[in-house]
């Protein structure tokens, strides 16, 4: 049976380091308290005048590097992003630009911190009906230009950054095996993002300036991630056929390390078998699985034949995960 396979990864984050340190002079928070109810000691952050298309490329042209491919080589670029550089053109069209991507197709998905497990399942999907067919898939993410610098329950959570990866059919028994999308907008109010601009225009001074912000009631939130995230990852386990102990690695999406735990807790694995890398990133939304993928494969904690699971949830409420033989 034909599977898609992610090929190579690639990543790039802004060199910036805002740490909880240089926060605590910014607003009334500690190190202390951000550690212990979030687990996040730095995040990176675009500098005034950076844009995020800048590190989609850099991950792409790694990924593409990694996988021995050329950018006319690409038949499809779909970036996850919930800040793109400009309303128009998408993100994924700078990339496709910047690329020579020639021969691509190319189209942002929202689907916010779960973006990118919508679009490796979209990738999926194109590559069982065209099997040589490559698509790049990216997740980027400019959080920083979206939060409120003032409102301390949320500037301590995000960073910014860009994940990537190449997707194509899979020579062997590798490959993505099973995926489920989720959506639920009973509960969109608990997390918004109501106002609209880009990255050169981010406002309109005439309305409030806090609507341009990302607003959260962050203990609810907390509440649907971790019940959902649980829900996600024992359907895709129990429909096949599979135990949580038959994982070699679960790569959740990096929203707060108590989060990351109380899931970690639920499928009863230890500690080495659920990748953490938000102490570093922060949340960098759609950018933090294929950042995690990244890095958990240079760390040599993902390996050929490995039965790995990636979960997600955000804002909406949308919900993904995907179960793949690496
Ligand atoms: N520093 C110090 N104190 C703080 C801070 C801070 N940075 N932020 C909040 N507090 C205070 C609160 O004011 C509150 O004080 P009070 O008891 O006097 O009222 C106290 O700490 C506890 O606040 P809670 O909100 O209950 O704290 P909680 O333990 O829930 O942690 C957090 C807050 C980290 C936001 C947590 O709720 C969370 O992680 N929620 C999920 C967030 C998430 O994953 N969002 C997804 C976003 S996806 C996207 O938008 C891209």
């Amino acid at each position: 049976k034909l599977r898609s396979n992610i090929i190579a990864c690639g990543m790039a984050v802004p060199p910036k380091i805002l740490t909880n340190a240089e926060l605590e002079k910014m607003v009334e928070t500690s190190d202390r308290w951000i550690i212990e109810r979030t687990g996040i000691k730095e995040r990176h952050i675009l500098r005034e005048g950076e844009v995020i298309s800048t590190y989609a490329v850099q991950a792409a042209r790694e990924a593409l590097n990694k996988a021995f491919l050329t950018p006319e080589e690409l038949n499809l670029i779909i970036c996850a992003t919930l800040t793109p550089d400009f309303l128009m053109p998408s993100l994924s069209i700078l990339v496709q630009k910047e690329l020579g991507a020639i021969n691509a197709g190319a189209f942002d998905l929202s689907a916010t911190c779960s973006g990118f497990l919508y679009a490796l399942s979209l990738a999926d999907q194109f590559v069982k009906n065209n099997p040589t067919w490559k698509v790049l898939v990216i997740g980027a993410e400019a959080l920083s230009r979206k939060t409120n610098w003032e409102d301390r329950s949320t500037c301590v959570l995000f960073g910014d950054g860009a994940g990537a990866v190449v997707v194509g059919a899979s020579q062997e028994e590798s490959g993505v095996l099973d995926f489920i999308l989720g959506a639920d907008g009973s509960n969109w109010p608990l997390l918004t993002l109501k106002g609209g601009g880009s990255a050169y225009f981010p406002f309109d001074e005439r309305l409030p300036k806090e609507e341009y912000y990302i607003k959260m009631q962050g203990r609810e939130v907390f509440k649907i991630a971790v019940r959902m995230m649980e829900k996600i990852a024992l359907e895709l386990l129990e429909r096949n056929g599979l135990s949580a102990s038959d994982l070699s690695l679960v790569i959740p999406h990096q929203a707060n390390l108590r989060i990351i735990e109380y899931l970690r807790e639920r499928l009863e694995l230890p500690p080495e078998r659920v990748f953490v890398n938000i102490h570093k990133y922060g949340n960098t939304s759609a950018a933090s699985i294929p950042i995690a993928l990244y890095e958990a494969e240079k760390e040599g904690r993902l390996k050929r034949g490995d039965l790995l699971l990636m979960v997600s949830f955000g804002g909406g409420f949308t919900f993904a995960g995907i179960l793949m033989r690496w």
